[in-house]
């Protein structure tokens, strides 16, 4: 999957969760997801239904031990240790939607609330209090001052969660943990409490306290405080050592559907790219249930870009998040002994008192004796460097070393990489010393190298600044388009996720490598994780003024009222973007919302090839596949319009939308079309909008016919009723 990313990329990911020992077992079973549905009506499901189900297929001699898992709260289905050959039959019985391999995943601060214009001064709804976000990532660290509960009444009579290990208080109002196969690392904190820090950071973005003087050791100084500070949280931990297993968020999506949270916060995607099939994508299935139960689900959209087609979370009843940047940008200064200076990035929180040190090229120094040689050592990893010509000395690397607390003696690390951008080096916290520069910058370097015999140079401690670009798209973050629904635009919506202080676990190091000494009670990371959270808050925030609103209906809040991103900063427009960076204020009054019901999803799963047999184990909707063709997906009430089109061949196409009225009874919307005329012809019909009443809803008709020549074509339509703009991304793109 990292094919196409740099092993620079590469390494930045895998610091937050180590790649996935799999536990070896003696014979060739795996474990496997069997999706049922719905749970059935009046009838209460027990292990014994799912074993005897499974003894159905493969005879009595099947072992109850052999399940691992029964998901019977929220949801029918279970997970099982099968051959493949044994998944093949299972797959085969009636009633069984679905059957596939568990998985491991990964996890994918706070300027960022007034950056995008969401002040601490904000109008806040007194409902607020009632609103829980239920967070499925790595735990939570509870002595945090963001989830102190001063002042917090007790939690809402709804609330069916509970906690283990730690006590529950009115800030966190439900701790659980999973881990179904009971396989734990000698590293992990077995209880809700998290020990990676992943989750105190998400959990606190999203409604963590507001707190005065948060800072990493200097950076980022200012107050911390998530979007919503009066929301519940329920904490759903599903992420160890080891990774996130699927068959451990399956579980936490069946129990926190059941408890009653309101929004879901799941800051976790799949470690590969694109997957064949909705029914098979834990993401999709436990956010399906959720929007049964009027539960919207924010997704981070991945951290694999910026090449195109590298997201994996396409359900349309999820709102996939990429990740933006916002004004505040770290530098860091490396002067070398001839006065040489230059602009790296990185987040070094090490003052070295801006002292000399001498300067060596990896490739330099090999360690010899331990069979290394240049073209290895110049790639700094492991012990491939000579301790005895390293030592005290600041190496100039041509890769990001892998084993970094202490490199061979090093001082500190000038890595010069094809990669660089103003947004990836400050990725994360390093355990030494890091000045991340340009390769034109490294060979610079190199030659003054050559050139001295006593070759010397300085890392700076990191600087503030501010970035007046942005806010636009961080390149780490995953583009569309979608792989699964073409005609469907994804990923949905940006937020802040570059360079994001919150909360930390004030015992994990803020590199999250062993033997870093660095402790804080606030740490800066970046990713579409961290994007995920703040639109999670951003949907948490229109709930509380709109309790009734369906997912869908605050979903597409979030969308018609973004602010729109700049095409010049992002060349793949709505493909990293989807319809701009989130704007939590207007989003409580849109003037106008695209719903979708259930059986509107239905229709669409038809149109996606599900049959009416495989569909009605999942909803009571009465389904009527035949009157759906594949093509007409895209008519799925969405705010947003995706086609996919063959270059150079003319099309006409026609897409049919509902809009409910929510803000003003009496109002008149004007559709306005921004579009490039000399490629497409956008027309709506009927072109006025007419509201007498709240909740009423009027359809209308957008055709879009041209001829395009290039990859990505972006226009957009605007219900403008002189107080409310309503607008919609409009996306046609080209295959050749
Ligand atoms: C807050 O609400 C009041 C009353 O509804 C309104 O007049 C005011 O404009 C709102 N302020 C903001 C910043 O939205
Ligand atoms: C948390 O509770 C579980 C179940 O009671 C127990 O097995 C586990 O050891 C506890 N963890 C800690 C860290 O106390
Ligand atoms: C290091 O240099 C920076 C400016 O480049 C300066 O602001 C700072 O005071 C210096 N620190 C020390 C310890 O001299
Ligand atoms: C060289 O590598 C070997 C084996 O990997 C290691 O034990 C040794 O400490 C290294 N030597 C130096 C001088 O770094
Ligand atoms: C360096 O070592 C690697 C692996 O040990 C070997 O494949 C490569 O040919 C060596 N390169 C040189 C220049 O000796
Ligand atoms: C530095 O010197 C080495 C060997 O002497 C050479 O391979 C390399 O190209 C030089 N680099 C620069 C940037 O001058
Ligand atoms: C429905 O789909 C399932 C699974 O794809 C298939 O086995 C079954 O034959 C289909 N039924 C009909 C009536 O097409
Ligand atoms: C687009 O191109 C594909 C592959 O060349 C072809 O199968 C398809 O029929 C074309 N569609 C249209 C509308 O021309």
């Amino acid at each position: 999957m990292f094919s196409r990313n740099s092993p620079m990329h590469h390494h930045l990911l895998s610091l937050f969760f180590s790649i996935l020992i799999i536990p070896t077992h003696c014979d060739d079973r795996k474990t496997y997801i069997v999706y049922l549905g719905d749970l059935p009506k009046g009838m209460e499901i027990t292990e014994l239904h799912h074993i005897s189900m499974v003894q159905g297929v493969l005879g009595r001699n099947f072992a109850a031990e052999a399940l691992v898992h029964s998901y019977k709260k929220s949801f029918n289905g279970f997970a099982v240790r099968l051959t493949k050959e044994e998944a093949k039959r299972v797959e085969e019985m009636d009633g069984v939607i679905s059957v596939f391999q568990s998985k491991t995943h990964k996890p994918q601060t706070t300027r960022s609330w007034d950056f995008i214009g969401f002040p601490q001064k904000v109008n806040r709804s007194s409902l607020e209090s009632d609103v829980i976000v239920g967070v499925i990532d790595s735990g939570i660290w509870p002595e945090s001052d963001s989830f102190n509960d001063h002042g917090f009444s007790s939690p809402p009579k709804k609330w069916k969660g509970s906690c283990q290990n730690i006590t529950c208080n009115n800030k966190i109002i439900g701790a659980k943990y999973f881990r179904v196969d009971g396989s734990f690392g000698k590293d992990d904190t077995i209880s809700p409490r998290d020990s990676e820090g992943h989750g105190t950071h998400t959990a606190s973005t999203v409604a963590g306290n507001w707190v005065n003087s948060a800072r990493l050791f200097g950076l980022g100084e200012g107050a911390a405080r998530g979007g919503v500070p009066s929301a519940r949280i329920a904490v759903y931990k599903t992420c160890w050592s080891s990774g996130c297993e699927t068959t451990d968020i399956l579980a936490a999506f069946d129990e926190a559907i059941f408890d009653g949270v309101d929004i879901l916060s799941v800051s976790l995607s799949f470690k590969s790219m694109g997957h064949p099939d909705l029914f098979q994508d834990v993401f999709a299935i436990g956010a399906f249930y959720a929007m049964k139960k009027g539960i919207l689900t924010s997704i981070a959209a991945a951290n694999m870009g910026p090449e195109l087609s590298t997201m994996n979370s396409f359900a349309p009843w999820s709102l996939s998040v990429a990740a933006s940047t916002i004004d505040r940008k770290f530098s860091t200064k490396v002067q070398l002994g001839d006065g040489g200076v230059f602009e790296g990035v990185s987040l070094n929180t090490f003052d070295l008192h801006n002292t000399t040190y001498p300067l060596i090229y990896s490739g330099d120094a090999p360690n010899i004796t331990g069979g290394f040689n240049s073209s290895r050592s110049r790639l700094c990893f492991g012990n491939s460097l000579d301790e005895s010509k390293v030592k005290g000395k600041i190496v100039l690397c041509d890769e990001l070393p892998s084993d970094a607390t202490r490199l061979s003696g090093a001082v500190g690390v000038v890595l010069p990489t094809a990669t660089y951008s103003k947004d990836t080096a400050s990725f994360f916290v390093f355990p030494l010393p890091l000045a991340v520069l340009t390769l034109n910058d490294g060979r610079t370097i190199h030659s003054y190298l050559n050139s001295t015999s006593n070759p010397t140079a300085a890392i700076y401690k990191t600087n503030e600044g501010k970035d007046s670009l942005a806010p636009y798209v961080a390149s780490f973050s995953s583009r569309g388009p979608n792989m699964i629904t073409p005609n469907i635009l994804k990923p949905d919506i940006a937020a802040p996720g570059v360079d994001i202080i919150a909360a930390w676990p004030s015992i994990t190091p803020i590199s999250n490598e062993k033997g870093d000494k660095r402790l804080s009670k606030f740490n800066i990371i970046s990713g579409t994780s961290m994007a995920c959270p703040h639109a999670t808050a951003a949907a948490a925030y229109v709930k509380s003024f709109h309790p009734t609103w369906s997912p869908a209906a605050i979903k597409s809040a979030l969308m018609t009222t973004a602010t729109p991103m700049s095409p010049a900063l992002n060349p793949e427009a709505e493909f990293a973007y989807g319809a701009g960076q989130i704007n939590p204020i207007k989003a409580v009054t849109p003037g106008l919302v695209y719903d979708i019901s259930e059986s509107d999803y239905v229709r669409f799963l038809c149109g996606q090839g599900y049959n009416r047999t495989s569909l009605r184990s999942i909803t009571d909707e009465e389904v009527n596949c035949k009157k759906m063709e594949k093509e007409t997906v895209w008519d799925l009430n969405l705010p947003s319009f995706a086609l996919k089109r063959n270059i150079s061949v003319s099309f006409f196409s026609v897409f049919h939308r509902t809009v409910t009225n929510v803000v003003a009874a009496k109002s008149v919307y004007k559709a306005e079309v921004i579009a490039p005329q000399s490629l497409l012809t956008i027309q709506v019909t009927p072109s006025v909008l007419s509201f007498s009443s709240m909740g009423e809803k009027k359809s209308f008709t957008v055709t879009i016919e041209g001829t395009i020549n290039v990859e990505i074509v972006s226009a957009s339509l605007i219900w403008d009723d002189g107080n409310s703009q309503v607008r919609s991304p409009i996306v046609v793109y080209g295959t050749q």
